[in-house]
Formats: structure tokens, sequence, C-alpha cells
């Protein structure tokens, strides 16, 4: 498909929005707690003519976006330790995204190659339109849509409500399979049995194949590993283990908090041997594993940090209050909310994407002594 390549001071309208630049080794107290962004007016340079007449978003590093995660909201009810503090703000409802601004962007994505959507938060399931969302998408488009929840607010109803409505797949994090370490980690009430339910009830939908996270934090479930493997088998679905990213809203991350997927994978492989499926999607962030002995399931590891798979980024990412980040750790991100409430076209949203899309950094460098962490935690930009 091709965009109208005539008007290309109509991108020029996007704010951009600037965040601070924190430093994650000797940030002091108040950056430290810091959660605001600065905006300030900036423009987007258009990609080159050639590049929007493609329709399709295209990097400068070769590399052409296929997946559009979208925050539906930046709410929760858990407190994760390695994302949001029990404090946090909370954007107001009027700066978030609509239901009828988010299936608008998922349509123009998909009209600009993306194959699939994935729903996020904060935690999704709590959006009271989020049935409308779904088949708003699923009526606009014929993309994958696949959702990640916390697990702990679902029922056989809500869940074949949303299949019937459109949804492919689930993902659900389960970073502790032991009462007290999840009450700790997610400092909620929710028990990992609930969550445990809502897997069992996930598969017996089909919303499947069905992947489970957790997040190893040295000192708070780090000898966990083989404890939570056995889900995979128990529930056949794939368990995935991703390293601590520097995303956490309280800047607590430490190198030496992270547990690497090396290590997790050798603690695993004391108990079940594991062998590469060698099935994995060029784009896929996770390294995949059978159990040697056939047992079903599959183990998957994220490497984000030891391991980066920024060269085969695929991966776009839209926030609630309707700003595209072009990376995880973007510390620049582009309002589309001036666009869609100013009356622009779907061409025009579609420049803005290819043009955001064009501003891909190579990667993000977490291993360098120059790191610098985003303003914004994981809550807020979307897994
Ligand atoms: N590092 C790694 N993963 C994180 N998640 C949230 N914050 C972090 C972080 N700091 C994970 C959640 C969820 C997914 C959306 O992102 O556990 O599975
Ligand atoms: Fe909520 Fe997910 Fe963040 Fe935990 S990681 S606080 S469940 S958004």
């Amino acid at each position: 498909m091709q965009f109208d390549v005539r008007e290309p001071e109509l991108a020029s309208d996007a704010i951009a929005v600037s965040l601070p630049q924190f430093r994650v080794a000797g940030a002091s107290d108040s950056t430290k707690r810091s959660q605001g962004h600065v905006a300030t007016q900036a423009q987007l340079p258009a990609a080159p003519a050639h590049i929007r007449a493609g329709g399709r978003m295209m990097d400068s590093h070769g590399r052409t976006i296929l997946d559009l995660r979208i925050s539906i909201t930046d709410r929760c009810n858990f407190r994760c330790v390695y994302c949001m503090e029990p404090d946090v703000q909370f954007q107001p409802r009027e700066n978030v995204l609509t239901p009828g601004e988010i299936i608008r962007m998922a349509r123009v994505a998909q009209s600009l190659g993306v194959r699939k959507i994935r729903l996020t938060g904060g935690e999704p399931t709590l959006h009271p339109q989020l049935t409308e969302i779904i088949s708003g998408i699923r009526a606009a488009t014929d993309v994958e849509i696949a959702m990640i929840s916390n697990g702990s607010l679902l029922t056989r109803e809500k869940l074949s409500a949303w299949k019937r409505a459109g949804l492919d797949r689930m993902t659900i994090s389960i970073d502790s399979v032991r009462a007290d370490r999840f009450a700790r980690v997610t400092r909620s009430t929710v028990t990992p049995e609930d969550v445990m339910a809502g897997i069992e009830m996930c598969v017996a939908e089909g919303l499947t194949p069905l992947k489970l996270n957790a997040v190893l934090v040295r000192g708070q479930n780090d000898d966990e590993a083989v404890e939570l493997a056995r889900l995979a088998r128990r529930f056949g679905v794939e368990m995935r283990f991703i390293e601590y990213m520097p995303l956490d809203s309280a800047r607590a991350w430490d190198r030496s908090l992270m547990v690497t997927a090396q290590e997790t994978r050798e603690a695993i492989e004391d108990v079940f041997a594991l062998t590469p499926t060698n099935m994995d999607d060029a784009h896929s962030t996770a390294r995949t594993f059978r159990f040697t002995d056939g047992a079903p399931g599959l183990i998957g590891f994220i490497a984000p940090v030891s391991n980066p798979f920024c060269g085969a980024c695929s991966r776009l990412r839209l926030t609630a209050d309707g700003n595209v980040r072009p990376c995880l750790f973007s510390t620049t991100e582009w309002s589309v909310m001036k666009l869609l409430r100013g009356g622009a076209s779907d061409a025009e949203l579609a420049n803005f994407l290819i043009d955001v899309t064009w501003t891909k950094l190579a990667g993000h460098n977490i291993a360098s002594q120059q790191f610098v962490q985003p303003a914004r935690p994981m809550s807020a930009v979307g897994g």
C-alpha cells in the first residue's frame, strides 16, 4: 500500500516527548523517585521519501516492524518489585487512548505490515472495555491478537468472551509458586494458586500456545527456576525466564540483582536436561528448549541484558497515553495524540508511524557503563 508523500510537514505537528535521562548508577535519591517526564516541542524528522512511499515501517538499520505492543492501561492491581512502586502515579483517564483510538492505530499499523498485536498494560484485564477493544481490532484487522496478563483477575466467562471477540493467545506472568514469595514480589494479596487457576482456564479456553513469564530477581525468587520450570511440564505450556531489565520505577536495578539466562538454564539443567528446539522465529525474543525426557512443555530464555536481540527487532510500542516508543529503552517517545485528536487522516498516521520507526536506534547498550535508564517503567511502556 502506498501513502501520500506530498505533505511531509504534517508529521512535524507531532510532539516529541523528551524524557529526562537518568543514569542507573549513582542516581540521586530525587532522580530515583522521579516519575515525571518533560514534554518539549520538537520535530519528528520525516523518513526519506522512498521509505514513506514503501508503505512499510522500516528503520535505518534494515529492520521492519511486524509486531505492535499496545499498552491499553498503565494501571495495575500488582506492584511487582521489578516494575512499579506502591506510590506510582497513573495517567488521568483523559490522557489515555480510547478504544476507538487503539483500534484505529491497530488498523493503520496492519496496513503498514504489522502481523501481530499484543495488548499489554499495566494490567490489560483491568480495562473496562477490553472486550470491545479486542472485537474492534478483530473487525478492523486480521492480525494475531495476543494479550499479557498477571493472571489474577481471570474467569472462564471473561476468557471465553475475549476469545469469542477475537483474542488468539495469552501470556501470563508468574514469578513464584510460593505464597509468601509471590506476595513479596507482586506486593498483592493474590496467591500463586489464583494465577495457576487462571493458567488452567486459559488452556481450557484454547488461548494457546500459552506462555508464562517469570522475572528472577536475586534475593527474591532466584532459587525458583526449577519449580517454575515444572509448571511448563504440568500445564504443557512454555515457561519463559526474562532477565530483569533496568525498567523498574524504583531504579533499584543493578546488574548484581539480575539472574542471567545462562545461570537459570544451568539451574534447570541440574534437574531436567534441555534440548534446543531450533524452531525459534528470527524475530523471536526467546530461545526455546524442550525437555529431553519428552515431557510436555517448553522452556524459553529471554536475555535482553546478557545477549541483546536488538538486531532482529521487529517491534514498536504504543503507550497507554498515546506515545509511540521506538524501543523499550527509548529516552524519546513520540506523541500521536495530537494527530489522533486533531482530525489527522489514516495516511498521516501511517506517515507518523513510518517516521518514528526511522528513528529506531540500533540497540540499547544495557551492557555499557554509559547506559541511560528510560524515565518510564515497564508498566507505562508496555511489555
Ligand atoms: N525486567 C524484566 N521484565 C519485566 N517485566 C516488567 N518489568 C520488568 C523488568 N524490569 C515483565 C513482566 C511481564 C512483562 C510484560 O514484562 O513480568 O511478564
Ligand atoms: Fe503489574 Fe505487570 Fe508491572 Fe507486575 S509487572 S506491577 S503485574 S504491570
